[in-house]
């Protein structure tokens, strides 16, 4: 059905042993939707995240992809999906090289026949990369492993890419290029889901805009509507993530 959403969370709840992080969280991507995810320090947006590629369970309620369920499916029937999930933080093997980071990544993720491609295409994407594919990962700026991260990811073309904080700790030039990355990719048809504390940013590239405060979503609407509504929210709530 052309109105299926690419994604679903219905009334989500999400623990951490005896926290609760999530109180019945709904919302709805559909194919080609850009969703920013707003919300002060520990609101749960990582874990809405999470939730939705599939990295934590949802303790009640539903989630579902194409319109399957997938509530408590493993992580790996999520990217089949072709959600990709860009993590918070640094996630890369720290003692490999750039190039064996990107490697392994891609040949389980897209077959060994296909990372020469996807190794042009990312050094394309981030020539800063392709400069240091000999360098240990480990010794990468935090911004250089920003890019690794999001390389792996993007490359593998999802049709709805999570990011978790993808500019945390980033340049703003380097914040720019990420950001004309993001808007290609929305270009070519991908569904986002953007965790941003550049309200500004997310808000530009964005059409929809959701709002987190203690685990319930306290607001959603369109980004045009959202610029009043979240300055005032994150100012009240004393943090802008
Ligand atoms: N592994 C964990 N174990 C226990 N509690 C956790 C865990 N991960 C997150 N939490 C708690 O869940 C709540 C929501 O956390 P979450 O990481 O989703 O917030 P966030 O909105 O992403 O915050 P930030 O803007 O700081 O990244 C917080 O109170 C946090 O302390
Ligand atoms: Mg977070």
């Amino acid at each position: 059905m052309a109105d299926t959403p690419l994604l679903e969370l219905e009334d989500v709840t999400a623990e951490y042993g005896p926290f609760r992080a999530l109180f019945g969280v709904s919302l709805t991507i559909h194919p080609g939707d850009a969703m920013a995810l707003l919300g002060s320090n520990g609101a749960g947006k990582t874990t809405v995240a999470r939730v939705a590629s599939g990295l934590v369970d949802a303790a009640t309620g539903a989630v579902r992809v194409d319109g399957v369920t997938m509530t408590r499916e493993p992580t790996y029937r999520f990217a089949q999906a072709g959600i990709a999930h860009a993590p918070e933080g640094r996630s890369v093997f720290a003692t490999f090289t750039v190039e064996e980071n990107l490697v392994l990544y891609f040949r389980r993720s897209l077959g060994r026949k296909n990372v020469p491609a996807a190794l042009d295409e990312a050094y394309t994407l981030f020539p800063r990369l392709g400069e240091r594919r000999r360098q240990v990962a480990g010794t990468l700026s935090g911004g250089e492993q920003r890019m690794l991260s999001l390389a792996r990811v993007l490359v593998e073309k999802p049709r709805l890419l999570i990011a978790d904080e993808l500019s945390l700790g980033l340049a703003p030039i380097i914040v720019d290029e990420v950001y004309e990355t993001l808007t290609s990719i929305r270009s070519s048809g991908a569904a986002l889901l953007i965790v941003e504390q550049h309200v500004q940013h997310a808000l530009e590239l964005c059409d929809h805009v959701a709002l987190l405060d203690h685990g319930t979503i306290a607001w959603t609407g369109p980004s045009a509507e959202a610029a009043d509504v979240v300055v005032d929210h994150l100012f009240e709530t004393g943090s802008s993530s």
